[in-house]
C-alpha cells in the first residue's frame, strides 16, 4: 500500500527529543523559543507564537486581532473545517465566498462581490489550500480599499511563496499546523505569526492562560502551549522542509507528465508567480466513484480534500447556513482526489501510480 501521507522521523528528532526528556524540561522552554524565531524568521515575519496544533493556532490568531461577537469574516467553504471553525470559537459570523476552479482559493470577484452585500465585514480569512499561495495582489488590493483585517491560513503551506515572498507574512496574522500528514510536523503542533507588537503580546497571552507572571492572569486565556518534545521535533524537521517541499514539488511534476494527456482527468494547476509546495496532489475527475474503488484495489493510498463544502457540514447546516449555493466549490466536492506526493515516495512508487493510472480507462 502506498500511503497518502508518510511523516519521515528520523535518528535525528529521536534524538533530540530524548535531549528534552534527559533536561527535564518537558513543556516550555528553550526548544520552543528557538523553533518560533527560526519559522518566524523563515517566513518572514517578526514574531512566532508555538501553540498546541494549528486549530489553537487560528483561534488565537483572531481573538489577538480582537475579533468579536457578531464580526462579520468572509472565508472559503473548501478547506478543512478547523479554518471557519476558528471564526465560531469567536462567536462571529463566517460569510462563505467561492473559490476558483483552476487554484480550488478563495476567489477575489466572489469576494469583491459578498463585500457589497456585507458592507460592514470586518476581516478575511484566506487558506492557501493544497501549498498554493492565494492570489494575494487582488486580495491585499481588496484589504486595503475595504479597509480589512487579513487572517492567513497557513496549514498547508509551509515556506511557499507568491512573488518571492512566503505565506504568512502577508496578513496581520497567520496560523500554521504541524499535523503530522503537514510539510513538516510536531506531532500536534502549530504556530501563530506577526509583525505586530500588538498582536504577539495577546497571542503569548492567549496561549497562557492570559499570564503576565506566574499565577497572576489579566484575561481569559487558554492552555495551547507547545510542548519543548514537540518543539524538539520541529526544530530538527524545520532543518528538512526546503528539502522535502522541493521533493514534493518534483514528484508533483512527475506525476503531472506521466497523467497530463489523460482525458479523464485534470492535473492541478500551478498558478503564475507562485512557488506551489504541493502538500496536496489533487486531480479532478467525473469518474471519482469507480477511481476510488480501483486506487483501492491497487494499493494505492488517496484522499477526497473535501468532501463537503463547509456550509453543507451538519454543524453550519444546524447553524443556518441553509441557502447558501457556492457552485464552484460544490462541484470541486464531487470531483478531487488527492495522490500521494509525499516526500517518502519512492522513483518505483511514482512510476507504479502513473502506470496504474494510465490503465484505469
Ligand atoms: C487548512 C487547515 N487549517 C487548519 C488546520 C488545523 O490544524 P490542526 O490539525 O493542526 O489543528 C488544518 C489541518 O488539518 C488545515 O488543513
Amino acid at each position: 500500500m502506498i500511503p497518502i501521507a508518510n511523516p519521515i522521523i528520523e535518528e535525528e528528532e529521536k534524538s533530540l527529543v530524548n535531549e528534552v526528556m534527559d533536561s527535564g524540561m518537558l513543556v516550555m522552554g528553550k526548544y520552543v523559543k528557538k523553533f518560533e524565531e527560526k519559522f518566524a524568521k523563515y517566513s518572514e515575519t517578526d514574531f512566532g507564537i508555538a501553540t498546541s496544533s494549528g486549530t489553537t493556532a487560528l483561534d488565537v490568531a483572531l481573538k489577538s486581532l480582537n475579533i468579536e461577537e457578531n464580526d462579520k469574516i468572509i472565508t472559503t467553504p473548501f478547506t478543512f473545517i478547523a479554518s471557519s471553525n476558528s471564526i465560531l470559537y469567536s462567536k462571529a459570523d463566517p460569510i462563505f465566498a467561492d473559490v476558483k476552479e483552476d487554484s480550488f482559493n478563495i476567489d477575489p470577484d466572489s469576494i469583491k462581490r459578498l463585500l457589497n452585500e456585507y458592507p460592514d465585514t470586518k476581516a478575511l480569512l484566506i487558506v492557501h489550500l493544497f501549498g498554493q499561495p492565494c492570489d494575494m495582489d487582488e486580495i491585499i488590493k481588496i484589504v486595503n480599499q475595504h479597509n480589512l483585517l487579513l487572517i492567513e491560513d497557513s496549514a498547508q503551506a509551509h515556506g511557499a511563496t507568491y512573488n518571492d515572498q512566503k505565506v504568512g507574512s502577508f496578513g496581520d496574522v497567520s496560523a500554521f499546523s504541524f499535523y503530522p500528514t503537514k510539510n513538516m510536523t510536531t506531532g500536534e503542533g502549530g504556530m501563530v505569526l506577526t509583525d505586530q507588537v500588538e498582536i504577539m503580546k495577546k497571542a503569548r497571552l492567549l496561549v497562557n492562560h492570559g499570564s503576565t507572571q506566574k499565577y497572576h492572569h489579566d484575561i481569559l486565556g487558554y492552555n495551547y502551549r507547545m510542548t519543548n518534545i514537540s518543539a524538539a521535533i520541529g526544530l530538527v524537521q524545520f532543518k528538512k522542509l526546503d528539502e522535502y517541499n522541493k521533493r514534493r514539488k518534483k514528484n508533483a511534476q512527475k506525476l503531472t507528465q506521466g497523467l497530463v494527456d489523460l482525458d479523464w482527468l485534470k492535473t492541478p494547476a500551478v498558478l503564475e508567480n507562485r512557488e506551489h509546495v504541493f502538500h496536496q496532489y489533487t486531480i479532478k475527475t467525473d469518474y471519482r466513484d469507480e477511481l476510488l474503488q480501483y486506487l483501492k484495489e491497487n494499493g494505492i493510498g488517496y484522499g477526497i480534500h473535501y468532501p463537503l463544502p463547509t456550509y453543507e457540514q451538519n454543524l453550519y447546516q444546524k447553524l443556518g447556513y441553509k441557502d447558501i449555493t457556492c457552485p464552484v466549490t460544490e462541484r470541486l466536492c464531487d470531483q478531487v482526489v488527492s495522490l500521494p506526493v509525499h516526500p517518502a515516495l519512492s522513483e518505483k512508487n511514482l512510476n507504479y501510480i502513473i502506470d496504474k493510472l494510465r490503465k484505469f480507462r
